[in-house]
Protein backbone atom coordinates (compact mmCIF):
# COMPACT_ATOMS: atom_id res chain seq x y z
CA UNK A 1 0.00 0.00 0.00
CA UNK A 2 1.01 3.60 -0.52
CA UNK A 3 2.90 4.68 2.61
CA UNK A 4 1.40 8.37 1.94
CA UNK A 5 -1.53 7.51 4.42
CA UNK A 6 0.69 7.53 7.21
CA UNK A 7 2.60 10.68 6.60
CA UNK A 8 1.17 14.11 6.41
CA UNK A 9 2.84 17.22 6.26
CA UNK A 10 2.37 20.06 8.76
CA UNK A 11 2.74 24.16 9.06
CA UNK A 12 4.24 24.43 13.05
CA UNK A 13 4.60 28.07 11.99
CA UNK A 14 4.24 29.86 8.80
CA UNK A 15 7.55 30.53 7.20
CA UNK A 16 9.96 27.82 8.58
CA UNK A 17 10.15 24.21 6.60
CA UNK A 18 7.37 22.24 6.65
CA UNK A 19 7.18 19.27 8.97
CA UNK A 20 5.45 15.97 10.20
CA UNK A 21 1.92 15.83 11.13
CA UNK A 22 2.87 13.71 14.75
CA UNK A 23 1.08 15.01 18.32
CA UNK A 24 4.56 13.35 19.54
CA UNK A 25 6.84 10.87 19.24
CA UNK A 26 4.58 8.24 19.96
CA UNK A 27 2.36 8.87 17.72
CA UNK A 28 4.50 7.99 14.68
CA UNK A 29 3.74 5.04 13.01
CA UNK A 30 6.44 1.82 14.78
CA UNK A 31 8.52 1.51 11.26
CA UNK A 32 9.85 5.14 11.86
CA UNK A 33 10.09 4.92 15.74
CA UNK A 34 13.12 3.17 17.47
CA UNK A 35 12.40 -0.06 18.48
CA UNK A 36 12.23 -1.33 22.55
CA UNK A 37 16.02 -2.80 21.79
CA UNK A 38 17.41 0.35 20.35
CA UNK A 39 15.91 2.46 23.18
CA UNK A 40 17.32 -0.01 26.25
CA UNK A 41 21.05 0.65 23.94
CA UNK A 42 20.30 4.60 23.83
CA UNK A 43 19.78 4.01 27.90
CA UNK A 44 23.14 1.50 28.58
CA UNK A 45 25.48 3.55 26.36
CA UNK A 46 24.63 6.98 28.76
CA UNK A 47 24.92 5.05 31.65
CA UNK A 48 27.91 3.64 30.26
CA UNK A 49 28.72 7.05 29.47
CA UNK A 50 28.39 8.46 32.95
CA UNK A 51 30.02 5.84 34.55
CA UNK A 52 32.84 5.94 32.35
CA UNK A 53 33.73 9.21 30.99
CA UNK A 54 32.12 11.82 33.45
CA UNK A 55 34.22 12.38 36.10
CA UNK A 56 37.48 13.33 34.33
CA UNK A 57 35.16 15.30 32.08
CA UNK A 58 33.67 17.26 34.92
CA UNK A 59 36.90 17.68 36.17
CA UNK A 60 38.33 19.25 33.30
CA UNK A 61 34.71 21.47 33.35
CA UNK A 62 35.69 22.82 36.57
CA UNK A 63 39.25 23.80 35.73
CA UNK A 64 37.31 25.33 32.21
CA UNK A 65 34.45 26.70 34.14
CA UNK A 66 36.92 28.61 36.84
CA UNK A 67 39.20 30.40 34.27
CA UNK A 68 35.87 31.74 32.51
CA UNK A 69 34.86 33.03 35.68
CA UNK A 70 38.42 34.88 35.93
CA UNK A 71 38.26 35.99 32.35
CA UNK A 72 34.74 36.15 30.83
CA UNK A 73 35.08 40.13 30.72
CA UNK A 74 38.57 40.68 28.90
CA UNK A 75 37.99 41.57 25.15
CA UNK A 76 41.01 39.17 24.35
CA UNK A 77 38.79 35.89 25.90
CA UNK A 78 35.61 37.57 23.99
CA UNK A 79 37.89 37.06 20.62
CA UNK A 80 39.05 33.20 21.61
CA UNK A 81 35.04 32.28 22.65
CA UNK A 82 34.63 33.77 18.56
CA UNK A 83 37.29 31.65 17.40
CA UNK A 84 37.11 28.48 19.42
CA UNK A 85 33.44 28.71 19.64
CA UNK A 86 30.49 26.79 17.56
CA UNK A 87 30.51 29.22 14.57
CA UNK A 88 33.73 30.74 13.29
CA UNK A 89 32.26 30.94 10.13
CA UNK A 90 30.81 33.83 11.42
CA UNK A 91 34.17 36.07 11.19
CA UNK A 92 34.84 37.17 7.88
CA UNK A 93 38.26 39.32 6.71
CA UNK A 94 36.79 43.09 6.42
CA UNK A 95 38.73 44.94 3.59
CA UNK A 96 36.18 47.63 3.25
CA UNK A 97 34.07 48.90 6.26
CA UNK A 98 29.67 48.69 5.47
CA UNK A 99 27.98 51.36 4.35
CA UNK A 100 25.88 50.92 7.00
CA UNK A 101 28.18 50.90 10.01
CA UNK A 102 29.53 54.36 10.19
CA UNK A 103 33.24 53.71 12.17
CA UNK A 104 36.07 56.23 11.46
CA UNK A 105 39.24 56.00 12.54
CA UNK A 106 39.82 58.17 15.47
CA UNK A 107 37.02 56.22 17.07
CA UNK A 108 39.47 53.06 17.23
CA UNK A 109 41.94 51.72 19.28
CA UNK A 110 44.21 49.70 17.01
CA UNK A 111 46.88 47.88 19.45
CA UNK A 112 49.72 50.02 18.24
CA UNK A 113 49.07 49.37 14.67
CA UNK A 114 49.28 52.73 12.08
CA UNK A 115 45.90 53.18 10.15
CA UNK A 116 42.73 51.24 9.74
CA UNK A 117 43.30 50.97 6.22
CA UNK A 118 46.42 49.24 6.35
CA UNK A 119 45.64 46.95 8.52
CA UNK A 120 42.20 46.52 6.32
CA UNK A 121 44.66 45.67 3.56
CA UNK A 122 46.91 43.55 6.05
CA UNK A 123 44.11 41.20 6.74
CA UNK A 124 44.04 41.99 9.95
CA UNK A 125 40.03 43.60 10.24
CA UNK A 126 37.28 41.36 10.83
CA UNK A 127 33.75 41.89 10.79
CA UNK A 128 30.86 39.64 12.02
CA UNK A 129 27.15 40.54 10.94
CA UNK A 130 24.28 39.12 12.22
CA UNK A 131 21.89 40.64 9.63
CA UNK A 132 20.25 37.51 9.45
CA UNK A 133 18.64 38.24 12.67
CA UNK A 134 17.52 41.51 11.89
CA UNK A 135 13.79 42.27 11.92
CA UNK A 136 13.29 38.69 13.38
CA UNK A 137 10.29 39.05 16.20
CA UNK A 138 11.38 37.85 19.43
CA UNK A 139 9.23 35.61 21.39
CA UNK A 140 7.36 36.08 24.63
CA UNK A 141 8.66 33.48 27.27
CA UNK A 142 6.50 33.34 30.78
CA UNK A 143 4.80 36.37 29.78
CA UNK A 144 7.84 38.42 29.29
CA UNK A 145 8.66 39.91 26.12
CA UNK A 146 11.90 38.87 24.88
CA UNK A 147 14.84 41.10 22.63
CA UNK A 148 16.87 40.15 19.93
CA UNK A 149 19.41 42.03 18.45
CA UNK A 150 21.24 41.89 15.04
CA UNK A 151 24.88 43.43 15.42
CA UNK A 152 27.82 44.65 14.08
CA UNK A 153 30.85 43.42 15.38
CA UNK A 154 34.47 44.99 14.08
CA UNK A 155 37.68 42.67 15.53
CA UNK A 156 41.13 43.23 15.19
CA UNK A 157 43.92 40.69 15.14
CA UNK A 158 46.96 42.55 17.31
CA UNK A 159 50.18 43.54 15.56
CA UNK A 160 51.44 40.32 17.64
CA UNK A 161 48.94 37.93 15.93
CA UNK A 162 47.94 36.20 18.76
CA UNK A 163 44.63 37.67 19.81
CA UNK A 164 41.79 38.71 18.43
CA UNK A 165 40.10 41.66 20.59
CA UNK A 166 36.72 43.25 19.61
CA UNK A 167 37.28 47.29 18.67
CA UNK A 168 33.58 48.18 17.66
CA UNK A 169 29.98 46.96 18.53
CA UNK A 170 26.58 48.19 17.00
CA UNK A 171 23.83 46.48 18.92
CA UNK A 172 21.87 46.54 15.68
CA UNK A 173 22.10 48.87 12.25
CA UNK A 174 20.76 52.09 12.27
CA UNK A 175 21.45 55.68 12.33
CA UNK A 176 20.10 56.71 16.02
CA UNK A 177 21.96 53.32 17.56
CA UNK A 178 24.98 54.29 19.41
CA UNK A 179 28.49 52.54 18.31
CA UNK A 180 30.01 50.78 21.59
CA UNK A 181 33.68 51.06 21.68
CA UNK A 182 36.53 49.35 24.66
CA UNK A 183 37.04 52.86 25.48
CA UNK A 184 32.88 53.31 26.95
CA UNK A 185 32.54 52.57 30.69
CA UNK A 186 33.16 49.35 32.04
CA UNK A 187 29.93 48.13 31.70
CA UNK A 188 28.26 49.74 28.57
CA UNK A 189 30.90 47.68 26.85
CA UNK A 190 30.33 44.77 28.56
CA UNK A 191 26.45 44.77 28.16
CA UNK A 192 27.27 45.64 24.68
CA UNK A 193 29.48 42.43 24.08
CA UNK A 194 26.89 40.38 26.19
CA UNK A 195 24.32 41.52 23.50
CA UNK A 196 26.61 40.26 20.90
CA UNK A 197 27.41 36.50 22.79
CA UNK A 198 23.23 36.68 22.89
CA UNK A 199 22.85 36.99 19.09
CA UNK A 200 25.97 34.53 18.78
CA UNK A 201 23.59 32.17 20.23
CA UNK A 202 20.31 33.14 18.27
CA UNK A 203 22.10 32.96 15.16
CA UNK A 204 23.53 29.64 15.99
CA UNK A 205 20.55 27.40 17.25
CA UNK A 206 18.48 29.35 15.20
CA UNK A 207 20.20 29.34 11.91
CA UNK A 208 22.56 27.22 11.80
CA UNK A 209 21.63 24.50 13.76
CA UNK A 210 17.70 23.80 13.97
CA UNK A 211 18.05 25.17 10.36
CA UNK A 212 20.48 23.78 8.75
CA UNK A 213 20.62 20.39 10.25
CA UNK A 214 16.93 19.03 12.10
CA UNK A 215 14.09 20.96 10.04
CA UNK A 216 16.08 20.52 7.12
CA UNK A 217 16.22 16.67 7.16
CA UNK A 218 12.74 16.63 8.23
CA UNK A 219 11.64 17.86 5.14
CA UNK A 220 13.81 15.40 2.82
CA UNK A 221 12.51 12.38 5.80
CA UNK A 222 9.03 13.20 5.03
CA UNK A 223 9.68 13.31 1.47
CA UNK A 224 11.20 10.26 0.96
CA UNK A 225 8.40 8.24 3.30
CA UNK A 226 5.46 9.79 1.63
CA UNK A 227 6.97 9.25 -2.21
CA UNK A 228 9.09 6.75 -2.54
CA UNK A 229 8.41 2.46 -1.78
CA UNK A 230 10.08 0.93 1.62
CA UNK A 231 11.56 -1.33 -1.41
CA UNK A 232 13.55 1.44 -2.52
CA UNK A 233 17.12 1.32 -2.39
CA UNK A 234 17.63 5.59 -1.04
CA UNK A 235 16.34 3.14 2.80
CA UNK A 236 19.26 1.64 2.38
CA UNK A 237 21.47 5.02 2.53
CA UNK A 238 19.09 6.29 5.32
CA UNK A 239 19.28 3.31 7.46
CA UNK A 240 23.22 3.20 6.86
CA UNK A 241 23.06 6.92 7.92
CA UNK A 242 20.72 6.31 10.93
CA UNK A 243 22.99 3.53 11.67
CA UNK A 244 26.41 5.08 11.59
CA UNK A 245 25.44 8.85 12.46
FE1 LIG B 1 20.58 18.91 17.38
Amino acid sequence: CSPISSFSWDVYKQGLPHCMKAKDVYSLPWEVRFSITKEMQFYLTAAEGMINYYPPIITKCVAFSEYVQKHWREDAFFGYQFLNGVNPMMIQRCSKLPSNFPVTENMLYLHGARSLEEEMQKGNIFLCDYKTLDGVKANVIHDEQQYLVAPLVLLHQTPDGKLLKPIAIQQTPGEDNPIFLPSDSEYDWLLAKTFVRSAYFNEHELNIHLLCTHLLAEVFTVALLRNVPMVHPLYKVENYAAKYT
